[in-house]
């Protein structure tokens, strides 16, 4: 089956638990905006317990275990964060973390991304972006380069329930939904040049294995 076959399958994860959230509200916009075929649900992050090692080698815990079958499901990921003192919020990273498990057949591994988020500051999460876009190094994941969507003083573009009202930044929302799509086919394409025998896995630890070229 191919993607042309069936919906193009977006989880989306916000880096607030807050009710009103402005990056939950772009979550839903992106839902609502998103064309036909393409399909974004939301991962809540509430019940995923702080990351612990020796949990983990237990077994992920069900909220857990959930959270990195939806990862892993999903043709791509739409990450909403808030910057928290110049950063990410300590519930993304937590989530990531686990998601980043095992590494080496991690649910994040390879995975196509793209960011987006909102801030009441002039800055719209510049900061926090640039710092997502240094842990998902780690996870060797396919982070979108643009376009980028830097929702600034986000108090006059969401309502009280923190949904988006404002029509250019719907229209940005889009674009990062279609690009997302696009980039999943392009990354998609790339690893089946590069990885045409055994599988990105067998290069887990090696990344100077992979070598693609664009262009002549
Ligand atoms: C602990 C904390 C730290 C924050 N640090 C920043 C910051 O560094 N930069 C910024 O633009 N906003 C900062 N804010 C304000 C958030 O951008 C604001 O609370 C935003 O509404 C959070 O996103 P949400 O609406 O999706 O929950 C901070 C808020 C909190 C609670």
């Amino acid at each position: 089956m191919t993607m042309a076959d069936r919906q193009f399958r977006i989880l989306g994860i916000a880096g607030s638990l807050r009710r009103t959230s402005y990056n939950r509200g772009l979550l839903r916009a992106a839902r609502e905006v998103a064309p036909s075929g393409v399909v974004i649900s939301e991962f809540d992050l509430a019940t995923i317990p702080l990351f612990n090692e020796d949990v983990e080698a237990q077994g992920d815990p069900p909220p857990v275990q959930a959270l990195k079958e939806q990862v892993r499901a999903a043709d791509a990921i739409m990450f909403a964060t808030p910057e928290y003192n110049y950063s990410i919020p300590g519930v993304l990273k937590n989530a990531i973390d686990w998601s980043s498990r095992p590494p080496q057949d991690a649910p994040l591994r390879h995975k196509p991304i793209a960011l987006m988020g909102a801030s009441p500051s002039g800055f719209g999460t510049v900061r926090s972006q640039l710092a997502l876009r240094q842990v998902f190094v780690f996870t060797k994941s396919f982070v979108m380069l643009e376009p980028e969507v830097h929702v600034s003083t986000a108090g006059d573009k969401f309502d009280a329930e923190g949904t988006l009202t404002d029509a250019r930044t719907r229209q940005n929302v889009r674009a990062l939904v279609l690009a997302l799509v696009e980039w999943t086919r392009l990354v998609r394409a790339e690893q089946l040049v590069a990885w045409p025998t055994d599988g990105p896995s067998q290069h887990a630890l090696a990344p100077t294995a992979v070598s693609v070229t664009h262009g002549a």
